[in-house]
């Protein structure tokens, strides 16, 4: 019998990660994005990495259609930007610097790093689709991470 969502929320919750902002576009090239955690490294040859996007997100049918994203690795001092991109229905975007890259998919300001990516395979899982993507540029700096466990932001203790 398989446990049910509040349980497994809670439990992975435990489990603490970084936090992401995955944008994408649109055919026009307006930028859309989201909150994520539910992503990871896959390959390093070839160089793929995997996000999870929820089927009910409005952000989530420009995945498939743009067949491009980019993970924002965000750091400790922007958590007002990760609620902001963990809300619908808002002008996500507005009041928030970013850049394009080569690809069109928003560059955050300020983030610890991104990675640009080309989706080159999806799965079906459940309420969410898995979408690989084969990295084809990052861009790092040396400044702390924002993270996330049991339901709460939080830094880095160094
Ligand atoms: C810390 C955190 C991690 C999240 N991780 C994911 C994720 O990996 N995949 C996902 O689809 N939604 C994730 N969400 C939820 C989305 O950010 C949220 O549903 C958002 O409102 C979607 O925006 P949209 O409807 O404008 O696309 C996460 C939210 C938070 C706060």
């Amino acid at each position: 019998m398989p446990i049910e969502k509040n349980e497994l929320r809670r439990a992975m919750g435990h489990f603490a990660t970084g936090v992401t902002v995955i944008t994408t576009r649109d055919e026009e090239g307006q930028p859309f994005g989201l909150t994520a955690n539910a992503i990871s490294s896959l390959s390093l040859v070839p160089p793929l990495i995997l996000i999870c996007v929820d089927k009910s997100a409005d952000t989530y049918p420009y995945f498939a259609r743009s067949k491009v994203f980019a993970v924002n690795i965000l750091s400790e001092d922007q958590e007002t930007i990760s609620r902001r991109f963990a809300t619908s229905g808002i002008e996500k975007f507005e009041g928030t610097g970013y850049h394009k890259n080569e690809m069109g998919c928003a560059i955050l300001d300020g983030v610890v790093g991104h990675l640009d990516c080309r989706i080159v395979n999806s799965f079906d899982a459940g309420d969410h689709t898995i979408y690989v993507g084969e990295v084809d540029a990052v861009g790092l700096t040396e400044v702390p991470p924002l993270l996330f466990f049991r339901g709460g932001y939080c830094k880095l203790a160094f």
